[in-house]
């Protein structure tokens, strides 16, 4: 009972404190309060995160770049931002942008990855129904990206498409600077297997998506 007394009370004095940045709307503040729950990952909390996870909370220059102006850079910042995306890109060796379908169902379904709690070796998914409606038959999924139903078919099927798709996928702000969308592949979430995996499920005449 003691100690759920002492712990309400570290609530109760803790909680105001943080309302209280956040209301000032100080950044600076706000972003002290948030690196110090990454900073220290010790005893006390061992499912704190790994200290090379720290480096996540720097925003990067893309991300500067696109916060500082609520996702409207001056034409030279975006175009340069879609450059540097562009060249981030690494292409399939065999030159094929199309992987196993199936396999990237699994993939699209799959939010694992980049989490405290994930089994070290295992691969990351793809998350995409948390954003996307993708095959019709699936009911649950988010609407912060455009529906990917029938996302071939709307295309034609064509070469040019897959390469796009691969390419939007690996690293969406080559087209679009300021994208909402996660870079796949420039971030290492996915590999470039899974990459191939996740655009045949959208652009092969096979998959459900285009049924
Ligand atoms: C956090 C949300 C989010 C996730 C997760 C996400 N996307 Fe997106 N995606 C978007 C948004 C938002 C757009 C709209 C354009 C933009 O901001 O880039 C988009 C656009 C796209 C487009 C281009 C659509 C068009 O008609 O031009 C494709 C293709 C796409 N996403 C595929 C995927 C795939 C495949 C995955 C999973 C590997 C995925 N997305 C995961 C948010 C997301």
């Amino acid at each position: 009972m003691k100690k759920i007394i002492i712990a309400a009370s570290v609530l109760a004095l803790s909680l105001p404190a943080a309302f209280a940045i956040a209301g000032e709307a100080s950044n600076e503040a706000l972003q002290k309060l948030i690196a110090s729950s990454w900073k220290d990952p010790n005893s006390k909390n061992p499912k704190g995160a790994k200290p090379d996870w720290a480096s996540r909370l720097t925003q990067d220059g893309l991300q500067k770049s696109c916060s500082t102006t609520r996702n409207s850079p001056d034409n030279a910042t975006a175009e340069r931002i879609k450059a540097d995306a562009k060249a981030s890109i690494v292409y399939p060796e065999d030159g094929k942008f199309l992987g196993d379908w199936k396999s990237g169902e699994k993939i699209a379904q799959n939010g694992r990855g980049l989490r405290y709690n994930d089994k070290v070796d295992a691969a990351s998914g793809g998350n995409c129904y948390a954003c996307h409606q993708i095959d019709k038959a699936e009911l649950a999924y988010g609407t912060i990206g455009p529906s990917l139903a029938s996302y071939g078919k709307l295309h034609d099927f064509t070469d040019a498409a897959n390469k796009a798709t691969y390419e939007k996928i690996y690293n969406s702000h080559a087209a679009i600077a300021c994208s909402n969308m996660p870079r796949f592949g420039t971030q290492g979430i996915l590999s470039i297997q899974q990459i191939k995996d996740v655009t045949a499920l959208l652009m092969s005449k096979d998959s459900p998506v285009n049924k």
